[in-house]
């Protein structure tokens, strides 16, 4: 059987004057899955989000939710997404339930318990019968959440959510999405913030002039394939890499400063070459694993001197 996605986009183009803003992009998101929009201004990530829901047509292509064709099924299609792409609209005389409350009158089925749980799960409870003029930033984000979530949509879509939040907001609001997505939600954000995105999504879609660069699985950021140990060693370095390069030549290994630097696929090697080095008369005064960091990959699958060099690694 076919898996149906949450989201599929199949080859979507968006023209304007002659230009494709968005080119030819395809990509899918699952079930439960927090997926990242990732790229510079300009890349074309707003203008992916408002095709996606239907506030401006594409220029060729496909776009389905939950199966759905959006032109062919556009209100089915559309109740199955919540959404904040522009500032949504609030009575800031109102408090946030009240405001809830309005929100709730014009969409049917919307029930008083329904309310109470999305307050609950934006962790809203503590704020939720205050004056929205009251709210920080942060706390008219989640209320925009709590309300776009009314209606109990499968997908959710923040554009740039993480714009002017303070560290405690950017949290909060992780845990949110998270828990969100483990209740079977798909979450859509988009950053041009690597560090954050990093942090937040399940998989990246690195965007760059309206067209998909690569989508990433960000758990495999982490992973261990792709570390480097480095040893700090008091001694001969050369010697050092000599003697490990008989012993053990199929890892890699550099002299960088006073480090050894070598390539491992497996962490449980590092005991083994710790050994080797001390048998050798070396001295290891510290041990570190690094991973490879999104950035790193990023350089790498764009190549230096591009654009993609504008996206912020820690937002500022
Ligand atoms: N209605 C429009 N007419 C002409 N150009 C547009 C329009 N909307 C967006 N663009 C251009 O398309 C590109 C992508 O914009 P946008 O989707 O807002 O990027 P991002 O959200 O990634 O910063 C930008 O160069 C922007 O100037
Ligand atoms: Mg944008």
């Amino acid at each position: 059987m076919e898996t149906v996605h949450t989201l599929e986009l199949k080859q979507v183009t968006k023209r304007i004057k002659g230009k494709n803003i968005v080119d030819n992009l395809s990509f899918s998101v699952q079930k439960g899955e927090i997926f990242g929009l990732l790229g510079p201004n300009g890349a074309g990530k707003t203008t992916t989000i408002r095709m996606i829901v239907g506030l401006i047509s594409m220029t060729e292509g496909e776009i389905l939710v939950n199966g759905l064709d959006i032109r062919k099924n556009y209100e089915k299609a559309m109740e199955q997404i919540g959404a904040i792409v522009e500032n949504p609209q609030m009575y800031d005389y109102l408090t946030g339930y009240k405001n809830l409350m309005q929100y709730a009158r014009i969409m049917p089925g919307v029930t008083k318990e329904r309310i109470d749980e999305v307050v609950k799960l934006v962790e809203m409870e503590y704020a939720i019968h205050k004056k929205v003029k009251a709210y920080s930033l942060g706390m008219r984000q989640r209320l925009g959440v709590a309300q776009a979530l009314l209606h109990n949509p499968s997908l959710l879509i923040l554009d740039e959510p993480t714009n002017g939040l303070d560290p405690q907001g950017m949290h909060d609001l992780r845990n949110y999405l998270r828990a969100l997505a483990d209740q079977g939600t798909s979450v859509i954000v988009s950053s041009h913030i690597l560090a954050e995105m990093e942090l937040m999504c399940d998989r990246v879609a690195v965007i760059q002039h309206g067209k998909l660069v690569r989508i990433d699985n960000v758990t495999n950021v982490t992973d261990q394939a792709d570390a480097t140990v480095h040893f700090k060693v008091d001694g001969d370095l050369l010697k050092a890499k000599e003697v490990l390069g008989e012993q053990l030549p199929d890892i890699p290994v550099v002299v960088e400063g006073n480090e050894l630097v070598l390539q491992i696929q497996q962490p449980d090697a590092i005991g083994d070459i710790n050994k080797r080095l001390v048998m050798a008369g070396l001295m290891v005064y510290g041990i570190q694993l690094k991973k490879k960091t999104l950035e790193e990959r990023f350089l790498e699958m764009t190549g230096k001197g591009g654009d993609l060099n504008e996206v912020s690694v820690t937002g500022h």
